[in-house]
């Protein structure tokens, strides 16, 4: 049986049972924060499990497309592991439940009119205490007790992990379908989820019963596919050996399963699949959460095909077979076939040109490894290429390889964790923002209380500690980013564009707790950072310090923002309404609607505006009141923002008013002074203004001070003021002095013509000139051939000078030669070479520039060979 036709079976067998058939969900979920990938074919389905909102249908059948990367190391290597499948579902909404689910699935398994399997091959698993399950397959099925078998929670509960810690959302017991093929191995082609829990948090209380009880299956299509064609990897059946076949084809190499790169050909034929699929749903390869997982699994695909000597794109000619093996379930990926091979060819040009650049100094690392006589390549070394020529771990791994040399992995981790500790907050937020555990000690702890807009320093209770990506309660690593979370704080947690606090978390026995930043999970606050001395547990009192000094630069920058907003509105125009914003300690910036650039005056005025208002020592005040009255009273809000029904309104002085939760100055003469330093675009119809305040403002005139008293002292004027002048008379000079150069080396040149030609080769009666000129401006060089043409025929000539560290050449021939078959450009494109660089022109002259002065004279050789190669044929 086709995979397309199981496909079609499955749904249709479904349908007779009464579910209705809707369509798989989008494979990259961009409405679920929860996951980057459907994982599942009950992802869609999450508010009908948890009865919220009208339920349309009770029951229903999908053939979902998934995309798990969690084994992605077992793709290719195993029979059964991908990344990219589909998984067919069905699925009931407080309608049936265990009696028929299990039912439906053995008959579909094993009817005559479905799939026909052989029962006796057939095995199944229930969860330890599910008596009902397991009576239904024994008394109802028939099976014998051999053949099921009882698994705990990380075998037959799903998700895995309950009751003691899995991921929370709806979960229940499921029993396993396995078949046994021809070898007596086991593959589990049938997942059947019980789903009668939501579960939350930790045990013991963590697991509610649902209103309803619900049923989540899942079969793999691959697998079954494997077995009904009766062949021993998913990567044999129609719908992807065709792919592994025309994998193999564009590196030269045929495809067996066993071949030595079979593995490597498989991998390509997944990772190619789930990439054409995210494409297609618009997530190109990039830096970033999804984006940044299609990237991996096209390097990783194309660095399969780079070690097996493939050194151009190649993948994205795989693209039209993905389509023709999928189309039939999926006919829409054919509308985006040119743009998906584009985008990936584009990659793959990206990754090769990254490998390129980079290979000089990965062979640096072989050699020096070799030299300490090692057959590892240090951590450092690793990371370095990771930082400098983007080289990831499993390319730098894959290239050692090839010189029968490893990596040093926890070497390389080590260099991570220690740059991500230096380069500051936001690789340490990224350690320590998980979700999970944020949740359930947000459920426990509730939202932190803010203290921060009245006091900088304040006691409070660590109520949850995140280690290690971990929700601990103790014995936190000094060497691990973690987050601490108090039940209330000074500290102030990233939003609305005002970065967090740093600080400290110390107590009375000597411990500390460096804060880099602070971030929020709603309302929770957390102080991400590093433990330094002692140790921190739940419980704990310490006191939390803000560095105020950071903390006094970032509320000038805040209050400094508000002053530009309103300079925008009275200089530019009302609807230079706010995009954006980023303020730290000192420095600000502020995206606005606009279409063209500010003046230089409008700028001017920008700047005089803001420091009117510092120099009027206008007051701020802060008030918290209903949303519509702050609308009413005219405070400024950002479109497309939520905000609460209470709100925090800040006003300066009578002129400004504006919804903000940041931290501010009490009286805008705080400010001190305020500097515009840049204004450019970001994108269509916004422009960003940046901005700084009190001692880096004036820092940053200091510096443009201090550039200017250097360049009196450099340019000999005695004031500032004089400098203009000076320069024009400087600029005079330098035009005049060129005149005369240029005039000397024409001079120069009549008198080397005459021993040039003198002094010249002869090849058959044709003079070669061939000459490395000193200091020539290409002008001279042009004459200098010229010359030589002039006054000797035939003559075939190149010359070329070294000037400003690059290397100018020009060659030139008689007409007669042209007709003889030699041509200028030829010569000067075969010397150019040598030297790093082209050029031509026309037979009779032509012109080139290099790079490598250097290599001069060997690129002169080059075209004076060139020259005799041509007169002797
Ligand atoms: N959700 C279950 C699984 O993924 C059954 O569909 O295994």
């Amino acid at each position: 049986m086709k995979t397309d036709e199981l496909r079609e079976m499955f749904l249709a067998f479904f349908e007779e049972h009464g579910c209705v058939r809707r369509p798989s969900d989008v494979l990259v979920p961009r409405d679920d924060p929860t996951v980057l990938f459907t994982p599942a074919g009950m992802n869609q389905f999450k508010n009908e499990f948890l009865g919220i909102g009208p339920l349309e249908f009770t029951r229903a059948t999908t053939s979902q497309k998934c995309l798990r990367t969690g084994d992605i190391g077992n793709v290719g290597v195993t029979a059964y592991h991908h990344t990219f499948f589909e998984m067919l579902g069905n699925f009931s909404f407080g309608d049936y439940f265990k009696d028929e689910a299990i039912c439906w699935a053995w008959e579909f398994l094993v009817g005559a009119r479905w799939l026909g399997l052989d029962a006796e091959r057939i095995t199944v698993s229930v969860y330890q205490d599910d008596d009902q399950a397991y009576d239904i397959w024994h008394q109802k099925i028939g099976l014998s007790p051999d053949r099921i078998r009882r698994d705990d929670e990380d075998e037959n509960f799903w998700p895995a992990g309950a009751p003691s810690n899995g991921p929370d959302g709806v979960c229940g017991p499921c029993s396993e379908i396995f078949y046994t093929d021809g070898d007596g191995g086991e593959v589990e082609i049938w997942n059947l989820v019980f789903t009668q829990f939501n579960r939350v948090g930790g045990p013991p209380d963590n697991l509610s019963p649902l209103p309803k009880q619900n049923i989540d299956t899942g079969m793999g299509l691959e697998r079954t596919a494997a077995v009904l064609q009766g062949v021993s990897s998913n990567f044999e059946i129609d719908s992807l050996k065709p792919l592994c076949i025309a994998a193999a084809e564009t590196l030269d190499v045929n495809y067996r399963f066993e071949a030595p790169h079979g593995r490597a050909i498989r991998r390509i034929a997944d990772h190619i699949r789930a990439v054409s699929f995210c494409i297609h749903e618009g997530v190109m390869p990039g830096t970033e959460k999804e984006n940044y997982v299609v990237r991996q699994l096209l390097r990783r695909a194309q660095l399969e095909g780079y070690i097996l000597g493939r050194r151009q794109p190649f993948l994205h000619q795989l693209v039209p077979t993905v389509v023709e093996l999928m189309k039939a379930g999926y006919p829409d990926l054919g509308q985006t076939i040119e743009n998906v091979t584009d985008a990936i060819e584009k990659e793959e040009s990206q990754f090769l040109e990254t490998v390129e650049r980079g290979m000089g100094r990965f062979e640096q690392c072989v050699e020096r490894t070799r030299a300490r006589g090692e057959s590892v390549i240090s951590g450092q070394d690793a990371f370095d290429l990771h930082q400098t020529e983007g080289f990831f771990m499993e390319l730098t791994e894959a290239l050692a390889g090839q010189h029968d040399m490893t990596v040093d992995q926890p070497g390389f981790e080590a260099c991570m964790q220690q740059h991500r500790r230096k380069s500051g907050s936001g690789a340490f937020a990224d350690a320590v923002m998980v979700e999970g555990p944020l949740d359930s000690i947000r459920r426990d702890a509730g939202d932190t209380e803010f203290e921060g807009y009245q006091a900088l320093k304040a006691r409070g209770r660590v109520v949850g500690i995140i280690s290690d990506g971990q929700r601990v309660e103790d014995g936190i690593d000094s060497q691990v980013p973690a987050a601490i979370i108090l039940d209330r704080t000074p500290f102030y947690g990233e939003a609305g564009g005002q970065v967090g606090d740093q600080g400290t978390l110390a107590d009375e026995q000597g411990t500390l707790f460096q804060v880099v930043d602070t971030q929020r999970h709603g309302d929770l606050l957390l102080h991400v950072g590093e433990l330094q001395a002692g140790q921190l547990r739940v419980g704990q009192e310490v006191t939390a310090e803000v560095n105020s000094e950071r903390r006094q630069g970032i509320r000038r920058a805040h209050s400094a923002t508000h002053l530009l907003h309103h300079a925008l509105h009275q200089v530019v125009s009302t609807s230079a309404t706010q995009r954006g914003s980023k303020v730290e300690q000192d420095a600000l910036r502020f995206d606005f609607a606009h279409k063209q650039a500010l003046t230089a005056e409008e700028v001017r005025q920008l700047e005089d505006v803001v420091n009117q208002r510092i120099a009027e020592g206008a007051v701020v005040s802060t008030e918290l009141m209903d949303l519509e009255d702050a609308r009413q009273a005219g405070a400024m809000a950002l479109f497309g923002e939520k905000y609460p029904d209470r709100v925090r309104v800040v006003r300066i002085g009578d002129f400004s008013i504006e919804l903000c939760g940041g931290t501010h100055l009490e009286n805008s003469g705080q400010v001190g002074f305020c500097k515009i330093v840049s204004e450019e675009p970001v994108g269509k119809g916004v422009r960003r203004l940046a901005a700084l305040t009190g001692p880096r403002a004036i820092a940053r005139n200091r510096a443009a001070e201090d550039l200017l008293a250097e360049l009196v002292v450099l340019l000999k004027t005695p004031q500032p003021d004089d400098l203009p002048h000076r320069v024009t008379v400087l600029q005079n000079e330098l035009r005049e002095a060129k005149r005369q150069l240029a005039k000397q080396s024409s001079q120069n040149v009549a008198s080397v013509v005459e021993q040039l030609i003198a002094e010249a080769e002869l090849h058959d009666g044709v003079r070669i000139v061939v000459y490395e000129a000193p200091q020539f401006s290409r002008d001279a060089l042009r004459d200098l051939v010229d010359q030589i043409r002039e006054k000797s025929t035939p003559v075939a000539v190149l010359v070329g000078t070294a000037v400003d560290g690059k290397v100018a050449l020009t060659a030139s021939i008689s007409k007669s030669l042209v007709e003889r078959g030699l041509s200028a450009s030829e010569c000067v494109k075969r010397a150019a070479r040598i030297a790093g660089g082209g050029g031509g022109g026309r037979p009779e002259l032509a012109e080139a520039g290099a790079r490598f002065p250097d290599k001069l004279p060997a690129a002169l050789q080059e075209g004076a060979a060139y020259y005799r190669e041509q007169l002797q044929s």
